[in-house]
């Protein structure tokens, strides 16, 4: 295993504490989660089950045996863990890189914590490097581009990628992000955008950052 894996292993493993027995956890998408699908497995008869960000965490939840509920059917969801591409100092997030954010917010949104599990190389000082994705809907793909440029970014369309949801990315670079959350929430309001990889008004209540020294934990 790479030294990457093993610190995405070591964050997913000390994700564990948090998982409330008997209970639906959420589950998000991404390398790093998969690492922790793979730690659920072993406790597997202490929950009840899992509702999933994206058909690539409910494929991987399902071979292992882990009953995957319908969101709509978990109105209770106590923990949300989840990876991310970016995360700061607040707790703030830009997620997305897999493609999965609509429903990675979706469950975040009904978990009462959201944990997030990555490698320390994810904290960084200010959020924007990493290009922020946008899913859109197909047919507004152009209008939404044009918009996104009047806001101050440079979008570029991830082509050949189509969502769990049917729609488009773009991936939007060299946003200067002052203010995630008004950001989130103006990009939000361009008509033909489902949603936008900030996690800024729904930030992350724990981070488990692995490093070389062993987990460290943030908290908000
Ligand atoms: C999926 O769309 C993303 O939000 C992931 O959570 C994020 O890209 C982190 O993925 P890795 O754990 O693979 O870095």
């Amino acid at each position: 295993m790479s030294a990457s894996d093993k610190l995405k292993q070591q964050a997913a493993q000390a994700a564990i504490k948090y998982v409330e027995k008997g209970a639906i956890v959420g589950v998000g998408t991404g390398s790093t989660v998969n690492f922790f699908i793979d730690e659920l497995a072993k406790i597997k008869d202490d929950i009840e089950g899992a509702v999933s960000s994206s058909d690539a965490s409910t494929e991987r939840l399902k071979q292992h045996g882990i009953e995957v509920f319908e969101l709509n059917n978990a109105p209770e969801v106590p923990v949300y863990i989840d990876g991310a591409d970016e995360i700061d100092e607040h707790g703030q997030m830009i997620k997305g890189g897999g493609a999965a954010l609509t429903r990675e917010k979706i469950v975040a949104a009904v978990a009462k914590k959201f944990v997030c599990i990555a490698d320390e190389s994810k904290l960084v000082g200010r959020l924007g490097t990493f290009p922020l994705p946008v899913e859109v809907i197909p047919m507004a793909r152009s209008y939404v581009a044009r918009e996104i440029v009047k806001l101050g970014g440079d979008p570029v369309w991830r082509q050949g990628v189509t969502t769990d949801n049917g729609n488009w990315i773009l991936d939007v670079h060299n946003f200067d992000i002052l203010n995630a959350v008004e950001l989130e929430e103006q990009l939000n309001n361009v008509v033909g955008v489902v949603t936008n990889g900030l996690f800024a008004a729904r930030s992350a209540d724990v981070a488990l950052l692995a490093t070389s020294e062993g987990v460290k934990e943030l908290t908000w």
